[in-house]
């Protein structure tokens, strides 16, 4: 298989069997992805297995500082949860299907609802670093689209995605962050490709355009949930101002140097949404 391309339903199958086989009596509904600023949500996991990517068929290993790459089976809060701690970007020049075959494998293990957690540029003039925004809708300028010649013969690639994050996840999150007052602005999530950062006539437009937060990631995932009948749900966590509206250059330490200061409110955030979202689908 060529490092670049990955993800096919058998690598998937093959995956999905090698995790279940660590899941012990664990049947998670529920999975995380940790974007940068977020991975310290791993300590707050009681875990029951850990496997890092590259003993996994198909998962790539990020080659990218601050982007760790394993696969964690535990309890969050008491719910069960696959973590997917670290992710594939597309800007380190991976195929759409090798970024998004994580998803696929989690759809394979019957998860049915997804957190997907980025860092990512603030847009909106009243966003701080440090701050979170939680996603209502994307705009997609990747310039690709994970479904683009998808091999499912069983299911159409013309996907809805009218109501791409879900409302009632969206609400479980909005009251997980007013209980641990964490500041959570709603918005609206541009994806690029990447890896250059934006230039300023870009951002300027992206905010014409309606964009709230840019970001490098997440978009792909999203599809490829819905497509799998997956409810999702978006955190990101804002990093800096995007490109132009502060003085200051940007940088890939700067963006993680403030991911890592938001780590402990980002746990805090987490934890308490697993325990909203426990009493949600068990009461
Ligand atoms: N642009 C794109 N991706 C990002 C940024 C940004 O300003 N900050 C963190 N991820």
């Amino acid at each position: 298989m060529n490092s670049k391309t990955g993800s096919n339903p058998g690598t998937v199958r093959e995956a999905a069997t090698a995790i279940r086989r660590k899941l012990q009596s664990l049947k998670p509904r529920l999975a995380i992805v940790l974007g940068s600023g977020f991975k310290a949500a791993t300590d707050a996991v009681e875990i029951v297995s850990r496997m890092p990517y590259r003993t996994l068929p198909g998962f790539q290993t990020s080659g990218v500082p601050g982007h760790g790459g394993e696969l964690l089976v535990g309890r969050l809060s008491g719910v069960p949860v696959i973590v997917c701690s670290g992710r594939i970007h597309y800007y380190e020049g991976h195929s759409m299907e090798t970024v998004t075959h994580p998803v696929r494998v989690l759809a394979a293990l019957g998860v049915q609802d997804l957190l997907l957690t980025n860092a990512a540029g603030g847009i909106n003039s009243n966003y701080r670093p440090g701050e979170f925004m939680l996603l209502t809708d994307h705009l997609n300028f990747m310039g690709d689209n994970p479904l683009r010649g998808s091999r499912t013969a069983s299911s159409s690639p013309f996907i809805d995605l009218s109501k791409a994050y879900d409302g009632d996840l969206n609400k479980t999150i909005q009251r997980a962050a007013r209980t641990t007052r964490v500041k959570l602005h709603r918005g609206i999530y541009l994806a690029v490709s990447g890896p250059s950062y934006e230039t300023p006539a870009e951002i300027r437009a992206f905010r014409k355009l309606g964009a709230d937060a840019v970001g490098m990631s997440t978009v792909p995932e999203t599809i490829v949930a819905r497509a799998c009948g997956i409810r999702v749900a978006g955190i990101s966590c804002i990093t800096n101002p995007a490109a132009g509206l502060s003085g200051d250059k940007l940088s890939h330490d700067d963006v993680l140097k403030v991911g890592s200061q938001s780590t402990q409110t980002a746990v805090k955030l987490l934890s308490r949404f697993a325990e909203y979202y426990g009493d949600t689908v068990t009461g």
